[in-house]
């Protein structure tokens, strides 16, 4: 006897009953780019659609967003304000702290996720405070805590360290408890590997690193277990989120890790990886809205909980047929 698979795809009514996994709006983190100044929308070369918006363009931008079904964003800040140390991070009238402020008084319920880092604020680039020529660890963890104080002083709902330095969780965690915002959850660049896919980010937010490159804290694509191990250490120091990034070329990362832990699990869909979708539409030689939809399947399909991507608008307006 044949066996028959091809009977449960039918027709679109038994297709969709059988279907095991889905995209929604719920599953996805929206990405943003806030700069100084006013009445700014600038685009983004590398990244088609994607816009450094000035706080009172910012606003505008969330409220159309919000009528999409888009209820959050991770949000980054850029500025010129560069030094050493990334003073402008921890600023409480820096950049991310006055958009933070603005969004929360326009649009309480709507969820403001912020990036920890130092590379979009320091005049090397790099992810933490530099000493003899690589990044001191735990001092870096010091400004870091800072950091995180001020962004939730200015209203962050969770706090996204990114920069892979060791304890970085912890130290995160601990200054939160300290302050009482015991309800305040972390979401953890946990995998973060040192990917060439993070280019046409670098160019949106000029952080490239000036000297060097991020090989000595983010991980080797050529590892695995290792991601496992990094993943363990964060849930240990009390990250409520772990994440996987990027996502595409990680498929076996995520599922890998999904199986052994019992928190949820994000993954980031970057920017190389959205510019190439949209490159390649653009020449005509992929269907734009099927490649990005079977992308996105993907990433859930392997096990991500969350997806954080800068196809999130576009996928909002192809639900609502704009
Ligand atoms: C670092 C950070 C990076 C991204 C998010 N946070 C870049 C890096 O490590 O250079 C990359 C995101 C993307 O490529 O979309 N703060």
């Amino acid at each position: 006897m044949i066996k028959r698979p091809l009977r449960l795809r039918g027709s679109n009514i038994i297709r969709s009953m059988v279907k095991e996994n889905s995209i929604t709006l719920n599953d996805l983190i929206y990405p943003l780019f806030v700069i100084e100044g006013k009445n700014k929308k600038n685009p983004i070369n590398s990244m088609p659609n994607i816009y450094q918006f000035s706080i009172d363009k910012l606003l505008f931008e969330i409220d159309e967003l919000i009528t999409l079904g888009i209820n959050n964003t991770l949000l980054f800040g850029i500025t010129e304000n560069k030094d050493k140390v990334g003073s402008n991070s921890f600023d409480s009238n820096g950049i991310i702290q006055r958009a933070t402020k603005e969004i929360k008084k326009r649009f309480p319920n709507f969820y403001v996720i912020t990036d920890l880092c130092f590379c979009e604020y320091t005049d090397h680039g790099h992810c933490g405070i530099i000493k003899n020529n690589k990044i001191d660890n735990d001092l870096t963890l010091k400004y870091l805590q800072k950091q995180a104080l001020s962004h939730v002083h200015s209203g962050s709902d969770l706090l996204a360290p990114s920069g892979m330095l060791d304890g970085m969780v912890k130290a995160v965690r601990e200054v939160l408890d300290e302050n009482q915002y015991y309800n305040i959850p972390i979401m953890s660049y946990s995998a973060k590997y040192a990917s060439s896919f993070y280019g046409p980010f670098r160019d949106a937010v000029d952080s490239s690193p000036k000297f060097g490159d991020r090989k000595n804290y983010q991980m080797d694509p050529a590892n695995s277990t290792e991601a496992l191990k990094e993943v363990l250490i964060d849930i240990d120091e009390g990250a409520d989120i772990v994440m996987v990034k990027p996502a595409m070329s990680y498929l076996d990362i995520i599922y890998k890790i999904k199986k052994e832990i019992n928190i949820p699990l994000a993954t980031y869909n970057v920017s190389g990886e959205y510019s190439m979708v949209k490159a390649a539409a653009e020449k005509g030689w992929i269907d734009e809205n099927l490649v990005r939809n079977e992308l996105l399947i993907s990433f859930k399909r392997a096990g991500s909980d969350i997806i954080i991507s800068y196809f999130t608008k576009d996928y909002a307006m192809d639900l609502k047929n704009i």
